[in-house]
């Protein structure tokens, strides 16, 4: 059985053809790596799955169900079984550390929030931020803040994680401590959707590879082929333009 399956998926912004015809599987426990240039539609990829852009044609299925993205309450089922976190870590500032992973699940999915106390203080102990967890975002440094979001995602017990260029917006030196949360759960076996121009990272937490260019994957396949031996041109261009580092 698959996790997810998106079919024939097309995305306009007006005129402007930016997803054209998208086809992906991914099976549970996979992680899946988008790579490919600026404007290639990845962000918006993961933004129409998550119901925060609207799909002109094709579908999305989560465990074989379709989503009906003109239905608040399907738009709603699918932002329980799917998480995404994105560059800007957009922490509440006026709640504490804990405050931040616990209020979706305790004022949305009205959870006991005793249950979600133990919950959000074993993910903060997880990415190593329990020792913040009265802290306001304010005091922490971009990584803590952003491993924060991670568990924030996490929280609320998502079938499949979607990570949007997460350690994008962040000083060199604090980009390992978010790649070494990221690398931890992908030995843990979650779902995940993972934009990211770290390639050694993607090539070595990736089961497999989505080359993304004018709004199509064009290529598709195990990091080993991907960027030991991509086939396509406009791939082969892009691993050369990219810093490897
Ligand atoms: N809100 C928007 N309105 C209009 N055009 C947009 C909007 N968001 C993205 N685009 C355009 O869609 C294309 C794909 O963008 P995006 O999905 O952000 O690419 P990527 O994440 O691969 O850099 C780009 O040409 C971008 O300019
Ligand atoms: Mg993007």
């Amino acid at each position: 059985m698959s996790q997810l399956d998106i079919v024939a998926l097309t995305c306009s912004y007006g005129e402007h053809q930016v997803l054209s015809g998208i086809n992906l599987t991914v099976k549970p426990g996979e992680i899946v790596s988008l790579i490919g240039g600026s404007g290639s539609g990845k962000s918006t990829l993961l933004r129409v799955i998550m119901g925060l852009t609207k799909p002109q044609g094709g579908a999305v299925r989560v465990e074989n169900k379709e989503v009906d993205y003109d239905s608040v309450q399907s738009v709603r089922d699918i932002r329980e079984k799917v998480a995404i976190v994105f560059q800007q870590y957009n922490l509440f500032q006026n709640m504490s550390v804990l405050e931040n992973v616990m209020v979706t699940p305790v004022k949305v999915q009205k959870r006991d929030q005793h249950t979600v106390r133990e919950e959000a203080l074993a993910l903060l102990e997880k990415v190593g931020m329990r020792h913040k967890s009265d802290a306001y975002p304010a005091n922490l440094s971009g990584g803590q803040q952003q491993r924060v979001a991670i568990s924030r995602a996490l929280a609320l017990k998502p079938k499949i994680l979607l990570l949007d260029e997460v350690t994008s917006a962040l000083d060199p030196e604090l980009v390992g401590e978010v790649l070494n949360t990221v690398r931890q759960l992908s030995l843990e076996g979650i779902t995940m959707i993972l934009v990211s121009h770290e390639m050694n990272f993607v090539r070595e937490v990736s089961h497999n590879v989505a080359m993304m260019d004018q709004g199509k994957i064009i290529e598709f396949g195990p990091p080993a082929e991907i960027f030991g031996a991509p086939k396509k041109q406009r791939t082969q261009d892009f691993m050369k333009r990219i810093a490897w580092h």
